[in-house]
This record gives C-alpha cells, structure tokens and sequence, in this order.
C-alpha cells in the first residue's frame, strides 16, 4: 500500500545548486561542555573553560576563512551567577586572559570585537577588558565577534519592552508604530543580522535562553562534541549542514 501510494508522490526534484543556501552571515554558538570535558579528565571544572579558549581561538579563525560576518558566543548567562562564586569568578578573568594573547591577532584579522548583554553585574576588570578590545577594533571592517557576555534573552526582551514603554509614557514614542523592526533596534543585537546558524555542542537540545527573539528562523545544529574539543572541522560540518538546508520561512520553495 505505501509502495502505491508513493509511487504517486511526483519524483524528487533534482537538487538545483541554486537551492543551496549560502554560507550563513551569522552563526550563534553555545559554547558548552566546558565542565564535563574537564571531569572527564578528573579535572576541575575551570580547567574545561581555560580549554574552551584553544577552541574559541580555533573557531574564530575557522570562522574568518569561511566568510562569515557575525559570530556571536555565548560566553556566560545571567543564569550562571548561580554557580560556585570560584567559578564565577574565574569565569569573569577569562575574557581579560583571552583578549591579553588574542587580540594582536584579531587586530591582524581584521575582527571587530562587540558584546552583547548587561553592563551591570560585571566586575569592572572584566568590562575593562572587553571594552578595550572593543576600542581598539572598532575600525575593524572584518568579521564580528560578539561576545554574549551576562546575557539573558527574557531579560533582554523585558528591558527593550521597558525602554519602549518608558518612552510611549512619555509621549516620545506612538505605540501603533511599534513594529518587529522596531522592536528589534532595543535589542542588544539592533544592527546585527539575525543568526542563521545556532550550533551547540556538548549534547544538550535547548537554547538556555539564548536569543530567543533573534533565533526565530534560525537553523538549528547540536553535536554531542564538548566545546574544548570543538575544531574547524565541526565548525565546516555544521555549515555543509546549513547549506543542504531548505530555509522556507513559512513559504513554499517551488
Ligand atoms: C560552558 O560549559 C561554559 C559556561 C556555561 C560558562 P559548562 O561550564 O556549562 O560545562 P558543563 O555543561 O557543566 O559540562
Ligand atoms: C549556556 O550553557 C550558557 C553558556 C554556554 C554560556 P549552560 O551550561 O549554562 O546551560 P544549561 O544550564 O545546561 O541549560
Ligand atoms: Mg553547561
């Protein structure tokens, strides 16, 4: 009966490389497992995330050859203060410690460096760093490197209703011209592309509130790979995986 039926189904298009979409603009990444990798190794876990630079390192370098313009991590959530103050701490050095040794050559790469998350919380020696590479490579025409840095996307959507509230309530904004695009400038993200590519490593299936809102249309790729392991060669896998894709947007491609 199945074997009637789909000999009635019209025979599979051949696959036109037209259809093939390009390399993404912008790929988001979950950079998790850090923890694991290390207990794995009977080490403490702050070893799995001093780790998790080589592969970092490693990625924006992959990144930059394959042509992409945005790549945004997640570094660190507003939902990991709940960790041990140890880890948080040593957490809240590493962006100090990265940028100390990379950014000549993100300099030399021509990447532009940006965070995307809130300010407050952050000790001042971890905002210094991040800001001083985001000074310095500000006239960068490169790739982007966002850091998502005591990000939250609920939290970010929250602000951004609040930001627009505040300012109808002021009659400085009407509310019937709020729009998606104009919600989308009070988004830590406002000039970004939105992503076309999330990956995430180490084998968990969610987005731990990782932009929710910029997701929406975004493909979707896990591997089970801890993120100190994480080489160009996942990074090359996920993107031959985006371009099989068929991005549909709700349309049809005929
Ligand atoms: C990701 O690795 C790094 C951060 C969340 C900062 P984890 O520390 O979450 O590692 P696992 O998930 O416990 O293995
Ligand atoms: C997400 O990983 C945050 C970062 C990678 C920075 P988590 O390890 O915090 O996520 P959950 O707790 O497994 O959802
Ligand atoms: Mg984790």
């Amino acid at each position: 009966m199945l074997f009637s039926l789909r000999r009635l189904l019209p025979a599979k298009k051949p696959q036109k490389t037209s259809h093939h979409n390009e390399v993404p603009r912008h790929v988001a990444i979950i950079m998790d497992g850090n923890g694991r990798w290390a207990a794995e190794r009977g080490l403490p876990r702050t070893a799995g995330h001093h780790a998790g630079m080589g592969a970092l390192r490693r990625t924006i370098r992959a990144a930059g050859e394959l042509g992409i313009e945005v790549l945004t991590v997640f570094a660190f959530s507003t939902e990991n203060w709940k960790r041990p103050k140890a880890e948080v701490d040593f957490l809240m050095r590493l962006p100090q410690e990265f940028l100390k040794t990379d950014l000549p050559e993100l300099m030399e790469k021509n990447v532009r460096v940006r965070m995307s998350g809130n300010r407050e919380g952050l000790p001042l020696h971890t905002l210094q760093a991040v800001d001083t590479a985001i000074e310095k490579t500000k006239t960068n025409t490169g790739m982007i490197l966002n850091f998502a840095l005591n990000y939250g996307s609920r939290a970010e959507i929250v602000a951004a209703v609040r930001k627009i509230a505040f300012l109808a309530a002021k009659g400085k904004l009407d509310p019937q011209t709020i729009d998606e695009n104009r919600f989308n400038q009070y988004l830590f993200t406002a000039d970004l592309p939105d992503p076309d590519l999330l990956i995430r490593c180490s084998g968990e299936i969610r987005l731990s509130n990782f932009l929710l809102w910029q997701l929406a249309y975004a493909e979707l790729w896990f591997t089970d790979v801890y993120w100190p392991d994480f080489k160009g060669e996942h990074l090359l896998a996920a993107i031959e995986a985006f371009r099989r894709r068929d991005r549909r947007f709700g349309g049809i491609n005929l």
